[in-house]
């Protein structure tokens, strides 16, 4: 196959990449951080492809993508990883804008790119890392968890445009709880290493489903955060 990932250079983008190129697929690998770009690259140099590249750099991802396309001819899968999310206990507006312009912005832009090239190449699949995040609001990082309640919704949007077109395009929203990476901080439970969640996500690519929780037990959760009341929520 010949893979994308948009947010390669750590975590579980980098992950997933590694996993990828072992079972021989060709992948290109994207993020800002060139120097992690040109280090992961190294290890494998005749199956990635990296590309130094800004998601919130909105004019930059036509370019990236048409280059993309351009050396690799045809995509079967494209992941966008990128995110970030940081308390914003104040709620000023310099936290809040570049979670929606990565989260957002930088994300819906991917997404429609991929989407649109799967329409014009007859195939593909598209994946998002989305997160739990989705389900609920939260009093102290909102504009983090309002942006994956976005990437929730959006991913099924295209989920469903995806059944009714003419072109066999698959849409995989990955919704992981906590995941041992440089983004999950603070106290927190059910840690899954980003070899776990990774080997998780890749089983759920493959068996094309339409969301799939990461690790799979977070699936109870997110039942129960969907319908706890509100003065709960208050608490945690
Ligand atoms: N870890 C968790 O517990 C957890 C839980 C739920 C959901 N998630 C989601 O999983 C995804 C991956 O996060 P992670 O846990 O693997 O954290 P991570 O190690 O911090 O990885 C984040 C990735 O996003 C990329 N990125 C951030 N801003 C970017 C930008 N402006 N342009 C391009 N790439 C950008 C980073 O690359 P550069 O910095 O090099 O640009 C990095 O490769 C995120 O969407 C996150 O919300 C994580």
């Amino acid at each position: 196959m010949n893979i994308v990932i948009f947010g390669a250079t750590s975590g579980i983008g980098k992950e997933l990449a590694n996993l990828y190129v072992n079972n021989g697929h060709k992948v290109a690998i994207t993020g800002r951080r060139i120097e992690k770009l040109k280090t992961i690259y190294k290890t494998h140099p005749d199956q990635y492809i990296y590309k130094q590249h800004d998601v919130t750099d909105l004019a930059s991802s036509d370019i990236v993508f048409k280059e993309l396309i351009a050396v690799l001819k045809t995509i079967d899968l494209v992941i966008y990883s990128s995110g970030i999310g940081t308390p914003n206990y104040d709620l000023t507006w310099d936290k809040e804008l570049p979670t929606l312009e990565t989260n957002v912005l930088g994300a819906t832009k991917i997404f429609g790119l991929a989407y649109q090239f799967f329409r014009k190449q007859g195939y593909g699949h598209l994946v998002g890392i989305s997160s739990l995040a989705g389900i609920r609001g939260n009093r102290h990082v909102p504009a983090y968890f309002a942006s994956k309640a976005f990437q929730n919704n959006y991913l099924e949007s295209l989920w469903l445009k995806g059944k009714r077109s003419k072109a066999t395009i698959y849409v995989t929203d990955i919704i992981p709880g906590f995941v041992d990476t440089a983004m999950a901080q603070g106290e927190t439970f059910w840690m899954a290493t980003t070899q776990k969640a990774s080997r998780q996500i890749v089983h759920a690519i493959r068996k094309k489903k339409k969301r799939a929780y990461i690790t799979k037990r977070w699936w109870l959760l997110a039942i129960l955060l969907r319908i706890i009341p509100s003065p709960i929520l208050l608490k945690m």
